[in-house]
């Protein structure tokens, strides 16, 4: 079986984006390949923590994901910062990975711009960070969201600079992008990625949102002022809640235009609002239990940690042994 592995920040709560972009592929690529997921906790403290905060983040985001439907039995679910090889290849590729690559990365230009009071040198080295993450694995595919497409290209480049050093080291990856919900947009700005910092509360739809926040959002959504519901140029509003609606119905466009012929925008917002509440809706009263479970969780997680550490060690040392480090 080929190796899936990808990583999500617990850094607050997850969204339809992130479910839609990454998570749901993670549940079923569960059946094909041999699936290693992380919490990418590490990378969180690039922008400023509250500690309490940050300690609640990491055990809801834990919950969560695994009320989407990540079966420990099948797969790994580890937290990074619990994995000492995470933050041991990160310095090692950092020192493989150079100033103007990194300086050409799109979410540092983004994320300088919107944290100007803390532009600190892991924001910077990130993309390495992730690289690590990624080729201690040997993993052959990486689902994420489109906005992650820099960061698995660079990825790609470090590994073939190292194996063009010292050999076959590293497995060079791929990404695995849905063609469909790999960039859901803000509801209230079309324009923009739906984004958990979104300001506007009513653009960003959380995992764990009641089915009447939900339905709220989708029936203010931003739209435009034609009131035909089909794809096209211009019609971004529009174009993302079919996306939406498509990626969690199966149907495609063509057969969404035509079950919404004649009909006005307000019964789509309606259908992809309650699309959106039944997929949700299980996922929410999953993580209630596992929430209330602490000591579950905790298994769960100790037990992968030990795992990722074993698995990611044997690339650890191959590493270190071939940089001429004693072993
Ligand atoms: P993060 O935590 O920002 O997002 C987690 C996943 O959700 C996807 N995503 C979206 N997909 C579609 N539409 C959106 N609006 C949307 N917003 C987010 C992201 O593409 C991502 O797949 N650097 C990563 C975490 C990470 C990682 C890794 C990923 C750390 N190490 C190794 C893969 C492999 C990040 O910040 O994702």
């Amino acid at each position: 079986k080929q190796i899936a592995f990808s990583a999500i920040q617990p850094s607050g709560t997850i969204t339809l984006g992130n479910y839609l972009g990454a998570i749901r592929n993670w549940v079923t690529m569960q059946n094909e390949y041999n699936c290693i997921y992380a919490l990418a906790d590490l990378h969180t403290i690039t922008v400023r923590q509250e500690p309490a905060q940050m300690r609640k983040n990491i055990l809801d985001a834990y919950a969560s994901i695994l009320a989407c439907g990540i079966d420990t039995e099948k797969s790994l679910f580890f937290i990074q910062s619990h994995v000492h090889t995470h933050a041991e290849m990160a310095w090692v590729l950092d020192c493989y990975t150079q100033f103007g690559e990194l300086s050409r990365m799109t979410q540092f230009k983004d994320k300088s711009a919107k944290h100007a009071d803390n532009i600190n040198a892991g924001l910077f080295t990130y993309p390495s960070l992730m690289a690590g993450d990624i080729l201690l694995y040997q993993a052959d595919k990486v689902p994420v969201g489109a906005d992650q497409q820099q960061h698995i290209e660079i990825t790609r480049d470090i590994a073939t600079r190292f194996n063009g050093l010292y050999g076959n080291v590293f497995k060079i990856p791929e990404g695995f992008i849905p063609k469909n919900g790999a960039r859901v947009m803000s509801l209230q700005d079309p324009t923009k990625k739906m984004s958990k910092s979104d300001e506007n509360v009513n653009g960003c739809v959380h995992l764990l949102d009641s089915p009447e926040a939900i339905m709220r959002k989708f029936k203010r959504a931003i739209t435009d002022s034609e009131a035909h519901v089909h794809y096209g140029e211009g019609k971004d509003g529009i174009n993302n809640l079919m996306g939406i609606y498509s990626t969690i119905t199966g149907l495609s466009f063509e057969q969404i235009e035509h079950d919404f012929e004649g009909k006005g925008y307000g019964d789509f917002k309606t259908a992809v609002g309650e699309a959106v509440v039944e997929e949700l809706r299980p996922i929410r009263e999953r993580y209630e239990s596992y929430i209330k479970d602490k000591a579950y969780l905790e298994e769960c997680y100790r037990k992968a940690d030990e795992i990722a550490l074993k698995i990611s060690s044997r690339t650890m040392n191959k590493v270190m042994k071939k940089i001429g480090f004693i072993l």
